[in-house]
């Protein structure tokens, strides 16, 4: 037997002296990169992707959310109107597609605008409420890339429609951290705040005003401009300078009316009885216009380093109104998935290789080769993984990708095993070899491997 595989390899080493299968590989300097601020997704990362992926899928399931995806790009109005024209993403993230057109498009920055947009115009006020649905794709903000701040990045996110208990922003929460938990990300902590309602914020704004007056000209040039058109975004200004002005601000909570204060206790009395760990944050206003009452973020607790967000969320009541819907409740959340990866990657957090093959089919000579394309498919129906390289026709190299692949078992088949209706199976822990019919291999080998 042994002497047969010595023949192959000698007869493929004749062989190969006249084929040149290999590309020469000497490096080049690189011409083109990837845009600023965006990545490849290897296949190293794609294990990471297809995990956060299940988890949610798994999720979406048992609390009855169902799958959406909007377009990538939208008609830019909805963005403008949706998420506020004074909001940083509006003003100077948004990636503008003119094109010609009037009225230009935009890549979407975020996913609760466009969706708002398909729940009006497929009339989902009609399903049964609440409708709930969550989405997982691409986003684009032409932000300053830095660690966890990418131009391209990618979101998941729960929405649930029509329903306005505090139960429903408390479960939102839930959900998210849930999600976070089942990719090993145990210790996080929410924090929340709410901002009111169109009735009780104006008084908010005009205490904040008062307050900001006397310091206006300490205070940076954004914040001088949002004294003007938007001056609840002072709050999350990051200039050190205004944060210290800001820190002795009033707080949100002092001026919400009694159905936005009765509101705000309910979520905080069912985050309570769902145990999830929260923070009270006056200062949270979120970047986006379109929040009313709760709203907030979802950190890692992670022993000295710098808390980043997650997740971000909250009620939005008024959104599908502003947007040209019949008005109804709307509250959710999204949240980053490379600032997950990245975590779980820091964290060590097993994943799932991809499925290695524990065979490899060799073939040597043209009738073998046919002989072996056509056993291959039979394996794929048989549901075998199997690895191969048809490109290849030295033996030598065939079973050396075996071996640097790791694969136990190699199927060897050439000329004379073809004329005899037999294939050579070679152990390559063991070293040994012996045939088995052709007509019998894949049962055969199936049996084994399993
Ligand atoms: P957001 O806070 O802007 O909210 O984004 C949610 C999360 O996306 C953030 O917490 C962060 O993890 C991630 N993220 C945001 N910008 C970037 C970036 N440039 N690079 C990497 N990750 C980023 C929203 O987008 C809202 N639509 C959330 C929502 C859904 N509210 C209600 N429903």
């Amino acid at each position: 037997m042994g002497k047969v595989l010595g023949d192959l390899i000698l007869e493929s080493l004749v062989f190969n002296n006249y084929v040149m299968d290999e590309t020469p590989n000497t490096p080049r300097k690189i011409k083109y990169q990837r845009p600023r601020g965006t990545y490849d997704i290897l296949p190293e990362d794609w294990v990471y992707l297809d995990m956060i992926l299940n988890s949610c899928q798994e999720m979406a399931r048992f609390y009855g959310f169902q799958r959406i995806e909007t377009p990538i790009f939208e008609n830019a109005e909805i963005f403008t109107r949706g998420i506020g024209a004074g909001t940083d993403i509006v003003e100077k993230e948004m990636f503008l597609i003119k094109g010609g057109r009037k009225k230009p498009l935009a890549l979407r920055p975020e996913g609760t605008a466009g969706l708002v947009r398909a729940y009006i115009e497929k009339g989902m006020g009609n399903w049964i409420k609440p409708v709930r649905l969550w989405h997982f794709g691409p986003f684009f903000r032409h932000e300053k890339p830095q660690a966890g701040r990418f131009r391209q990045f990618w979101q998941f996110g729960f929405e649930s429609f029509g329903r306005q208990n505090p139960i429903i922003d408390a479960q939102t929460v839930q959900i998210i951290v849930n999600v976070l938990r089942k990719l090993q990300i145990k210790d996080t902590i929410t924090h929340i705040n709410s901002i009111g309602c169109d009735k009780c914020r104006p008084r908010y704004l005009k205490k904040l005003k008062d307050y900001l007056e006397p310091y206006r000209e300490y205070l940076c040039l954004d914040c001088k401009k949002r004294l003007k058109s938007n001056i609840l975004r002072t709050l999350d200004c990051k200039n050190e300078g205004c944060h210290e002005i800001l820190a002795n601000a009033p707080q949100t909570f002092e001026s919400l009316c009694k159905k936005c204060r009765q509101h705000f206790k309910g979520v905080l009395e069912f985050i309570e009885t769902l145990e999830l760990p929260y923070e009270l944050d006056h200062s949270l206003v979120r970047g986006l216009d379109y929040y009313n009452r709760t709203v907030f973020e979802i950190f890692a607790q992670e022993k000295d380093k710098a808390k980043i967000a997650l997740a971000g969320g909250g009620r939005y009541d008024d959104l599908i109104d502003i947007l040209g819907g019949n008005p109804s409740f709307a509250c959710g959340a999204a949240v980053g998935v490379e600032r997950v990866i990245q975590l779980m990657r820091e964290k060590s957090v097993k994943v799932k290789k991809s499925t290695v093959p524990q065979l490899f089919l060799a073939q040597l000579g043209i009738s073998a080769k046919r002989e072996a394309l056509q056993l291959f498919e039979k394996f794929r129906k048989a549901n075998v993984l199997i690895a191969k390289d048809f490109s290849r026709d030295s033996l030598k190299s065939q079973l050396s990708k075996a071996n640097r692949l790791g694969i136990r078992y190699v199927l060897i088949l050439g000329q004379k095993e073809v004329l005899e209706g037999e294939i050579i199976l070679r152990d390559m822990k063991t070293k040994t070899q012996k045939k088995i019919e052709l007509d019998k291999v894949v049962e055969k080998v199936k049996k084994k491997i399993k």
